[in-house]
């Protein structure tokens, strides 16, 4: 009896629970519309942040923009030689096109070697601990155009 009523308490209190879990972050991952080469709007209601940013794109962690990529970086002494220098991007690219660049750059390129940092679907060999999960939040994807929008010649 103790037992049954301890089952029905759960029971109660589950659906209660719900709403207050913390939702996991790539089950809010939006839609995007690409419009030509852009992802015209952003992918969040929050601003981008671009001092966050700019910690997105050094962290070896994170972003790891620096394992392909040169930038301004200053105190990042070991940076890439394989893509573009990141200097000067904000004035080379409008905000839809950077953010289309860091969503799925393959869609500019089909070679590309860039990772689709906003990707979830159309991916092979993804681990099960990161299937649906993009590279980034779309709050981090908006805090990296910002800091790439200061970047300007
Ligand atoms: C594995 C290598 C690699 C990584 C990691 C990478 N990129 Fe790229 N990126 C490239 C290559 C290569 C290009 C050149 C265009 C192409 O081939 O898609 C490029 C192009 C770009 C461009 C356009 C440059 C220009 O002015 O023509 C921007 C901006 C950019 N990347 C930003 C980033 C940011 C920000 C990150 C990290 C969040 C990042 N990339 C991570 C390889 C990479």
């Amino acid at each position: 009896m103790r037992r049954r009523a301890g089952v029905t308490a759960c029971l109660l209190v589950i659906p209660v629970l719900l709403p207050v879990l913390p939702v996991p972050a790539w089950s809010q991952t939006p839609a995007y519309e690409v419009v030509a080469d852009t992802v015209p709007m952003p992918l969040t209601i929050v601003p981008g942040d671009a001092a966050r940013g700019r910690l997105i794109v050094a962290s070896r962690q994170t972003g790891l923009c620096l394992l392909c990529h040169t930038g301004p970086i200053p105190e990042e002494r070991f940076q890439g030689s394989l893509a573009p220098d990141l200097a000067g991007a904000g004035s080379r690219w409008s905000a839809g096109q950077l953010r289309l660049r860091l969503v799925d750059a393959r869609r500019l390129n089909p070679q590309s070697i860039m990772p689709a940092y906003f990707k979830v679907d159309g991916l092979s060999r993804v681990g099960a601990a990161w299937q649906g999960k993009p590279l980034l939040e779309a709050q981090q994807i908006e805090d990296v155009l910002a800091f790439l929008q200061t970047l300007k010649d």
